[in-house]
């Protein structure tokens, strides 16, 4: 399918038709900024129902990892189906799973054993991670961080602090969370260094939060995003890790990367950490890892996953369909995919860096791999998030066949399948160019 091809004015009327449907009949909470509907997809392109195709850098929120129904996912995931949909991992055991299992223990990102637990989505990833800190540190603390998000769950969302209507209505919160500032380099005070900008958010944590609201020997974990996503694609310098493995270690306190948005060769590594050079304790990944079916794994030192049978557990999690399309959806990221994210994502970042030159309201472009950012600013000194304008390119880049999602309060994400090409980035880039000429 080539992409895009624009065959209706949009909406167009089966889209229109089906959208008033969904009003009358789905929940109002969520979030969809412009009115895509799904036919179906290959690759980087998806058709609507009216017949007209997009290129796709949304990726159903960075999830279609190996493109749209790769074949070998699809294959996989019938020939599991042939044989049985569900058995209750907690109860029985599978192949299926526990080759999952032994998969994450040879990528996760530190030397030595694991365990992993499965569930069916990020959210859940994250509460089992929770649970599992506090449960092998016999602590209560979390120390999540501003702008992160982990998810909807009581449990996460408690440590989610990205928008406030996410939080709002639903309190209270889990207590014993606290939140520290992220660093962002690009929102840092002009003239502070890097160190500066690290100290700014890990001496938070240490002369603040452990000097005045709880002592370090009651903290549990620190659950922190490699890059942050829903946040606006923030990378934080290197030294942040190893500021805060140091930290974490001298306190006793585990290290849980979320790894749900940023994991699964998204950023040209397997995980968003390897580009950190620290090793974590537990890594939770969902979205990419089953390229479209809901999986979420929570993966951890052997030694930290020792809670006793019947202390966690889930009906669906670990589904025998999910988990022959994660063993599929990773043998492709490690045979190809992984490395196509790294150089074609260097190649979309290049493009979209080029496009700073010419359209003022871009202030800066950044990400690893195909997790990329541009952040639009009202002015480049006094760096005014321009968030209208961003809502707007989001919907010009769709009129012109371009799926992208917003992330943050005024950054465009760019999180494609990881089968882009070079002239799929192209296209993107080509795109945005002429939407940024036309908002002005
Ligand atoms: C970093 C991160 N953690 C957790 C989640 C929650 O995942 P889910 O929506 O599958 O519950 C998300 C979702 O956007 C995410 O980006």
């Amino acid at each position: 399918m080539d992409a895009p091809q624009l065959k209706t004015s949009l909406p167009g009327p089966r889209a229109k038709a089906l959208i008033a449907r969904d009003g009358a009949v789905v929940s109002p909470s969520y979030t969809r900024s412009y009115p895509f509907v799904m036919a179906r997809g290959v690759g980087a392109a998806v058709e609507d129902v009216d017949g007209n195709v997009f290129l796709d850098c949304a990726a159903g929120i960075a999830v279609n990892s190996t493109g749209h129904s790769h074949p070998d996912v699809v294959a996989a995931i019938v020939e599991q189906a042939s044989k049985f949909l569900h058995m209750s991992g907690t109860d029985f055991y599978y192949e299926p799973q526990v080759r999952l299992a032994e998969a994450m223990n040879a990528i996760a990102p530190w030397q030595g054993q694991t365990r992993s637990f499965f569930s069916n989505s990020g959210t859940e990833a994250i509460e089992a991670a929770i649970k599992l800190a506090r449960y092998h540190t016999k602590r209560y603390g979390i120390i999540g961080f501003l702008g992160g998000f982990h998810g909807r769950t009581l449990g996460s969302l408690s440590v989610t602090s990205s928008k406030a209507i996410q939080r709002r209505g639903f309190g209270p919160p889990l207590g014993g969370v606290y939140h520290a500032p992220f660093p962002n380099p690009y929102r840092s005070p002009a003239g502070q260094s890097e160190e500066e900008c690290v100290a700014a958010s890990v001496d938070f944590i240490e002369d603040q939060i452990f000097v005045h609201l709880v002592s370090p020997d009651e903290v549990a974990a620190v659950v922190v995003e490699p890059i942050q996503g829903e946040g606006g694609y923030v990378v934080p310098p290197v030294s942040f890790f190893e500021r805060l493995r140091e930290m974490t270690r001298r306190h006793g306190i585990l290290l849980v990367v979320d790894e749900v948005q940023s994991g699964m060769g998204r950023t040209g590594k397997m995980f968003g950490i390897e580009h950190f050079g620290v090793e974590p304790d537990v890594v939770a990944v969902a979205k990419g890892v089953a390229s479209g079916l809901p999986l979420g794994v929570t993966t951890a030192r052997a030694e930290v996953m020792a809670w006793p049978s019947g202390s966690h557990a889930n009906t669906f999690g670990g589904n025998p369909l999910s988990c022959a399309a994660a063993l599929s959806t990773i043998t492709l990221l490690k045979e190809s995919l992984m490395a196509n994210a790294a150089e074609v994502g260097d190649h979309l970042l290049q493009g979209l860096r080029g496009l700073g030159g010419k359209h003022a309201l871009i202030g800066d472009v950044r990400g690893k791999g195909l997790m990329l950012g541009i952040e639009l600013v009202r002015d480049r000194l006094t760096k005014q998030r321009a968030s209208a304008e961003r809502d707007r390119l989001v919907e010009e880049c769709f009129k012109r066949g371009l799926l992208v999602l917003g992330a943050g309060r005024n950054t465009l994400r760019l999180s494609p399948p990881l089968v882009l090409t070079k002239e799929q980035a192209d296209t993107a880039v080509r795109i945005i160019d002429e939407s940024l000429t036309a908002m002005r």
